[in-house]
């Protein structure tokens, strides 16, 4: 079913057309709906379409035009139409709105929502896209939400995604890190302590590199063994990622965020060479202080280094050579990179030497770019070791998850995993609750809030609809009678359901997972101020039978958004 508000969009501009077929300059369905409001009181109706836009085109006064379109206005099934004061006031029939509504709900069940406008279409998302041999931080956490639930959010829509883990896992850190690791680490060590010890062991380099700067050489000297595939350097290399890679899995893991594909900076280093000659070829490479750089100065940028004065790529060379790569392998109709709004400058750099390349695909490619994460209050930075690790984040939301519910319902079967679904819901329903660009302070009262706008506030309004469901299943109820649901409360909720597949589909097209977030919280409060208002199960059983009905859709909805957003639904809390 069509968005109500497009529908009588659509309906008066027919209605319009019928009246005046000569008039020039009216505006179209899409203008009507934009024009088309929600009376502040619901006494002047539903909608309310204001004709003051029509009054020069048609050359009459807003009231005459108001009630001439009232007059003709022949769509009774959907709304009644009333003329006040230059307005064209609608009011919803309201039963067959709910009819409507709920035999559209019940036939797409869990596919509400989905679409098939995706078919044939292929997304590359690049996301979480983390750092050998660093710790899972925090700082990571909004690229690996936004970036999972974007891939959701379009597979929901129909379009074939492929998840790209883009690790950075090439530069002479990694030489350094070999080097402290040969110097003053085990292996033993290595393998008790994991990625911290990887990090003890390369601020120790830089601690000695200081008193020492002939370290720097050496560290460089192991790269370049790197660079050279030898044996030795290689397969502690390998080591170190295998590492990160297992302790990365098991945030991976407690979140459901999976990958297709983890080839990271290191896949495309013997990819760049073939770009930098395309680039030469192409006379886009000038010489600057010895190094080799794309001039951007046309653009209002700084150019775009490619080849190092030692004549080793960077990170940029290699993200060129990951698009192409993209683009032959998987013919994507866009590829989005969803990282932090730091790396700006650098992906429009990329994108423009794509395009001066005369990639016309340059232009599907897209930074999904996002705000800051600090954490109660304080903003976090590596460097100065004030981080915040994702799985004690994630273990800690556990535990304070287990603790409500200890107190909330200390009966409640398979309470741990409940709490894991809580608390992982909660940090993920805090990282997806604004809009991405804007910076997230993370506060434990606040995620983990039952009664706020919140992870588990949702959560627990699923849980208590599938209630009313089981107690429901238990009562032998007849075909329902939609006249139940045609109270304020039963259609702001039926109305914001109705929404629910424009804000998928506008979430994918902003690239912004926090709508749907906005739309299962909405949906979610829509329903409990129907529960606080009404008895479900009681009264006449059709009537009892529609509001049951409603509850069972509300929960199929906010669980698909939920699903969509990267957060489970637990069926009892
Ligand atoms: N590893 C980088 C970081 O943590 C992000 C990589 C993003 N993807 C890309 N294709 N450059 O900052």
């Amino acid at each position: 079913m069509m968005d109500m508000m497009t529908r009588i969009a659509t309906l008066t501009s027919e209605t319009l057309k019928a009246l005046w077929p000569e008039a020039e300059g009216l505006p179209g369905a899409e203008e009507l709906r934009g024009l088309l409001a929600v009376p502040p009181d619901p006494a002047m109706g539903d909608y309310a379409f204001p004709c003051f836009r029509l009054a020069k085109s048609l050359r009459m006064a807003p009231p005459k035009i108001a009630e001439a379109l009232c007059g003709g206005w022949s769509h009774a099934e959907v709304a009644t139409a009333q003329p006040v004061n230059g307005y064209m006031n609608f009011f919803l029939n309201r039963e067959n709105f709910a009819r409507e509504m709920m035999t559209e709900l019940a036939e797409k069940g869990d596919r509400y929502g989905s679409s098939e406008m995706g078919k044939g279409k292929t997304i590359c998302l690049d996301y979480s896209s983390i750092n050998i041999a660093k710790r899972f931080h925090i700082g990571h956490l909004s690229t690996t939400m936004i970036g999972h639930s974007l891939r959701r959010i379009y597979d929901f829509l129909g379009y074939r995604t492929v998840g790209i883990n883009h690790l950075g896992d090439w530069g002479t850190q990694f030489g350094k890190m070999i080097y402290a690791y040969r110097t003053w680490g085990s292996r033993e060590e290595v393998e008790k302590g994991g990625v911290d010890e990887l990090t003890r062991l390369y601020v120790k380099f830089h601690e000695e590199a200081e008193k020492n700067p002939a370290l720097e050489d050496e560290g460089r000297a192991w790269f370049k063994r790197i660079e050279e595939g030898d044996p030795e350097a290689m397969e502690i290399f390998s080591w170190f990622k295998e590492m990160t890679l297992k302790d990365a899995a098991r945030v991976y893991d407690l979140l459901g965020v999976t990958f297709d594909s983890y080839a990271g900076e290191s896949f495309y280093v013997d990819k760049t060479g073939a770009v930098v000659d395309e680039l030469r070829e192409k006379g886009l490479l000038t010489q600057s202080e010895g190094a080799w750089v794309v001039d951007l100065s046309e653009d209002n940028m700084p150019p775009c280094l490619i080849l190092k004065k030692d004549g080793t790529t960077i990170y940029a060379t290699r993200d060129l050579a990951a698009a192409k790569y993209r683009q032959d392998t998987y013919h994507f109709d866009k590829c989005l990179y969803v990282v932090a709004y730091q790396q700006d400058l650098h992906f429009r750099q990329v994108f423009r030497v794509l395009e001066k390349m005369g990639y016309p695909w340059a232009k599907d490619c897209v930074h999904v770019s996002f705000g800051m994460v600090s954490f109660e209050g304080e903003a976090l930075s590596t460097r100065r070791g004030n981080t915040v690790h994702l799985d004690d984040l994630l273990a800690q939301a556990r535990e304070k998850a287990l603790e409500i519910i200890n107190e909330k319902s200390p009966d409640l079967p398979d309470k741990e995993d409940v709490a894991r679904q809580v608390g992982i819901g909660a940090v993920i329903y805090t990282d997806l609750s604004n809009n991405r660009i804007k910076d997230i302070d993370f506060r434990w009262d606040r995620a983990l809030n039952f009664d706020g706008e919140s992870g588990p506030y949702v959560q627990y309004t699923h849980a208590r609809c599938c209630s009313v469901g089981r107690k429901a299943a238990e009562m032998q109820l007849p075909e329902p009678d939609w006249s139940a649901l045609t109270d304020d409360e039963a259609q702001s909720l039926l109305r914001l359901m109705g929404r629910f597949p424009d804000v998928v589909k506008e979430a994918a097209e902003k690239y912004e997972p926090s709508m749907i977030t906005r739309a299962v919280t909405d949906i979610a409060q829509a329903f409990n101020k129907y529960y606080y208002e009404h008895r479900i199960l009681d009264g006449d059983p059709a009537q009892a039978a529609a509001r049951v009905a409603m509850t069972a859709a509300a929960a199929s909805v906010i669980r698909t958004g939920l699903f969509l957003i990267g957060i489970e639904a637990p069926e009892r809390m």
